[in-house]
């Protein structure tokens, strides 16, 4: 396992599913990691008590990812914490599904500002406090490259927009020996995409592994890209799919 001591991190949309798996994985490599949620308290409390039974130091924020200014807050929160960010995982994300003649432009317009808006916003106010050699994670989707289903454009559309602007940070970063990577998985068992929801069969038919991807599996990832032997990786899109696009 890769060592984080001395590290500060922070994961957006932390409380729950994936980013709870990457808060617990960057806590158990020592790193210090604060994280965001908009309304479960009760869990986002639990996974602190969690992380700190465990020996590890993990801090909660309330800040709603579709709220800029309140987004721009937790990241500046979390450097006067910890003195500086030195691994941001952009995580927070919801789907929205719906063709193009049904989808409603208040739908449009909220995930949009959760999937794209919230994660420039955190990655520009989160650069005024990373330090050289930083990293800056993405959780996109399977879905930039591959939509086989009706009524998922417009989410595809935004994991889409991660996929392209994860290119273009890394440019804008590479000077300063700081990474940009987005990881994109297929199906993986959470609250918005349960093993056992309507949509899984379908899903399981699609892919190569006959199961769905466990949170501690994209942690695993997230672990890798933070930490030093993936320091020669940046600007790329990560498929960790079952086979989902193969
Ligand atoms: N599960 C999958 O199959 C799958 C596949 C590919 C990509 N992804 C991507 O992985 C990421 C995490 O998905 P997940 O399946 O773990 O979702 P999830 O189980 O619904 O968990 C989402 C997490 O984000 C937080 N969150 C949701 N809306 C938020 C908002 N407006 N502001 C701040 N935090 C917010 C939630 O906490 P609150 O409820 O308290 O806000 C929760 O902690 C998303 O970007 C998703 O698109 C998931």
């Amino acid at each position: 396992m890769v060592s984080l001591t001395g590290k500060a991190a922070l994961v957006t949309g932390g409380s729950r599913g994936i980013g709870a798996a990457i808060v617990l994985r960057l806590a158990s490599e020592g790193a210090s990691v604060a994280f965001t949620y908009s309304a479960s308290s009760e869990q986002a409390n639990r996974l602190v008590d969690q992380v700190a039974k465990a020996g590890g130091k993990a801090v909660a924020i309330k800040a709603d990812a579709a709220d800029q200014e309140a987004v721009r807050e937790a990241v500046r929160q979390t450097a006067k914490h910890f003195g500086k960010i030195d691994i941001l995982v952009n995580n927070a994300g919801i789907i929205v599904l719906g063709s193009i003649t049904e989808i409603q432009e208040a739908d449009f317009q909220r995930i949009l500002s959760i999937n794209v808006h919230s994660v420039f916003t955190a990655t520009q106010e989160a650069v005024h406090h990373m330090p050289d050699g930083g990293r800056i994670l993405h959780i996109g989707s399977v879905n930039s490259e591959r939509m086989p289903f009706v009524g998922g454009s417009v989410y595809a559309l935004t994991k889409g927009a991660i996929f392209s602007f994860t290119k273009g940070l890394a440019r804008d970063l590479g000077p300063r020996n700081i990474t940009v990577n987005n990881i994109q998985p297929g199906p993986v068992d959470t609250d918005a995409n349960p093993a056992s929801g309507p949509f899984a069969e379908t899903m399981l038919g699609l892919m190569a592994l006959k199961r769905y991807g466990k949170g501690e599996e994209i942690a695993g990832l997230v672990s890798y890209l933070a930490g030093p032997e993936a320091a020669y990786i940046t600007g790329a899109s990560i498929l960790i799919d079952g086979g989902f696009a193969a």
